[in-house]
């Protein structure tokens, strides 16, 4: 009933550094233990964020720590909501702007999700892990806002979402949306299935 979530936009110029490159065949000096892998969407509304959120869902496991990066009003928490529906946790995701963390546990036997504003978060990890959440962080997926150099220490394994107003937008809702996942955890893991 609705239209595809996500635009593919394989390899357009200028979207993607090389370094992001899926491809490590035209990067003969990329080095194995840094292995990444990309996708690359242009979304148009709020519904299509939610839309690639429950997509997402669906790649994600209990561990999974997923960044994510843009501006204030990106869109993040619209594409955690969406994440949370796909993961069927518990709880409307809502903007943690006044908690630094929420715990939705899982409806079904999936793994709770961790939802993370880091804005205010000035220790760190540490701070997070003070934070003493009723949980196990290696049995949930984790989901951070602003958490760009702050909780990268928690694994190498890491996607990281970067959701940009689209350069030379007109309408107020189209966003760029780059997936990159990072480490050997999403080495082989096929990103364009978001696009499906
Ligand atoms: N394509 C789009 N994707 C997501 N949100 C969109 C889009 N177009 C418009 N919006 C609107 O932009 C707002 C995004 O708010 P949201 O809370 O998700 O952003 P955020 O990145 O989490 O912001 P903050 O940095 O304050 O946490 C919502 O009001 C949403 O309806
Ligand atoms: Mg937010």
């Amino acid at each position: 009933m609705e239209a595809p979530a996500a635009r593919y936009v394989p390899g357009e110029p200028g979207g993607v550094p090389s370094s992001s490159s899926a491809s490590s065949a035209s990067s003969p000096v990329a080095s194995p233990a840094s292995s990444v892998t990309s996708f690359e969407a242009v979304v148009q509304s709020p519904e299509q964020m939610l839309e690639l959120g429950r997509r997402l869902a669906k790649l994600l496991r209990p561990g999974d720590l997923v960044m994510l990066n843009g501006e204030l009003g990106a869109g993040k928490t619209t594409l955690t909501r969406g994440l949370g529906e796909g993961l069927g946790v518990r709880g409307a995701v809502t903007s943690p702007t006044f908690v630094i963390a929420r715990v939705h546990p899982s409806l079904g036997e999936g793994p709770p999700l961790v939802h993370v504003d880091a804005y205010r978060l000035g220790g760190g990890l540490d701070e997070m892990e003070d934070l003493d959440l009723d949980v196990s962080l290696p049995d949930s997926v984790i989901v951070v806002e602003w958490g760009e150099g702050k909780v990268e220490e928690l694994t190498d394994d890491r996607l990281h979402v970067v959701i940009h107003r689209a350069v030379g937008d007109t309408t107020d809702e189209v966003r760029q949306v780059t997936v990159t996942g990072l480490g050997e955890r999403w080495a082989s893991v096929e990103l364009g299935v978001l696009s499906a």
